[in-house]
């Protein structure tokens, strides 16, 4: 083969990829390369410009030997850390062995999250789960004839029982949600009076923990596609969480506004605010608070039997509805989430 067929294969690799020659220099370095190891590296030495200890192995035993090898390599290029995995093949017919760097952060980080979403579940449900047996074990025995521990123990065993069924009840919503992701919605409905159902039924929450509830929507109906049962999930969370973790400020407005040309969409749109008088949140805490299972308080959050899933389940049913999902609040300052959806 010759050296500059050898180059431009190189260069047509599409992904970070060099020859090392049997002199241990860089040969070729296609330009993936050269930005991510630097630009003058052809001639240099590998071992200097490779530097960590896996891949340095790696290439020299290739050479050394002729078989394949692979390594880790790790990148920081000062914002965000990068995981290559790097294959070195010896090029049939020469000395040279070809290095290629694959990444492999998406893969490492999906492997991450599936890790903790189980994690966080087994927890989730081993709190319950644990409280349900210790009551039981207490119910067989010291408890046994003690009628007034019973009823106690057994209301609070139905409290724990409804957690755990809210918490698979949530995830199957979720991962339903999820998959629909892609599927766009196309049911014609009126939004203001699935609004004012909606609050209609969160109503009896709303007085019992003294919060005042209330509507501001323009008079005209505002009609659009969508998916009603979805929407209604997403207004229903976010209303009940303004009442359950903002209810102290004593009342909770929703108000509607439509726009012919909204800035966030670039079109027509409707932006729905529930705003509350609360504690409010954190800054430190807003990007992260769609997550699974994130929670601001996680102490309060749990104690009124929230399972953190809402607002990831909210976030996902959004999307499907190619709108956004907006969250300013300031400690101290109550908290307002925006739903904006095109028209
Ligand atoms: N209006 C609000 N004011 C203050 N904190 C809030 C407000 N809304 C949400 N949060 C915080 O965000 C967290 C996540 O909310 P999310 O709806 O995802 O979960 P949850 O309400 O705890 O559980 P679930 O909705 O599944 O019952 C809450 O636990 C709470 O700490
Ligand atoms: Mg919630």
């Amino acid at each position: 083969m010759t050296d500059t067929l050898l180059a431009d294969l190189v260069s047509a690799i599409p992904a970070p990829a060099l020859l090392v020659g049997q002199t241990e220099r860089i040969v070729v370095a296609n330009t993936e390369a050269l930005s991510l190891l630097g630009q003058a590296i052809e001639g240099r030495h590998f071992a200097t410009i490779l530097r960590q200890p896996q891949i340095i192995d790696a290439v020299e035993q290739s050479l050394r030997s002729k078989e394949p090898g692979r390594a880790r390599h790790l990148s920081n290029d000062g914002a965000q850390d990068t995981t290559f995995e790097v294959q070195c093949r010896p090029v049939n017919g020469t000395d040279a062995v070809l290095v290629v760097f694959q990444d492999v952060t998406h893969l490492e980080q999906a492997g991450q999250m599936r890790r903790d979403f189980v994690a966080n579940v087994s927890h989730e449900l081993r709190t319950p789960l644990t409280a349900l047996m210790g009551f039981i074990e207490t119910l067989q025995g010291p408890a046994r004839d003690d009628t007034a521990a019973r009823d106690r123990f057994l209301q609070i065993m139905a409290d724990e029982a409804n957690r755990m069924n809210r918490l698979v009840g949530d995830l199957l919503s979720l991962n339903r949600v999820e998959s629909e992701e892609r599927v766009r919605p196309k049911e014609p409905l009126e939004l203001t009076g699935l609004i004012q159902s909606t609050l209609n039924t969160l109503r009896p929450l709303a007085d019992d923990a003294g919060v005042e509830l209330s509507l501001d929507a323009p008079n005209e109906p505002i009609t659009m596609v969508g998916d009603s049962d979805q929407l209604r999930q997403v207004f229903t969370n976010l209303v009940e969480n303004a009442i359950k973790y903002g209810g102290s400020g004593g009342r909770v407005d929703v108000i509607v506004n439509l726009s012919e040309r909204d800035t966030a969409m670039r079109g027509p749109a409707v932006r729905i605010k529930i705003i509350d008088q609360g504690p409010g949140i954190d800054a430190k805490h807003l990007p992260r608070l769609t997550e699974r299972f994130y929670r601001a308080d996680s102490h309060r959050s749990r104690e009124l039997g929230g399972t953190g899933l809402g607002l990831a389940i909210v976030k996902h049913i959004v999307n499907r509805h190619r709108g956004r999902l907006k969250v300013d609040s300031e400690l101290g300052q109550g908290a307002v989430f925006t739903v904006i959806l095109p028209r």
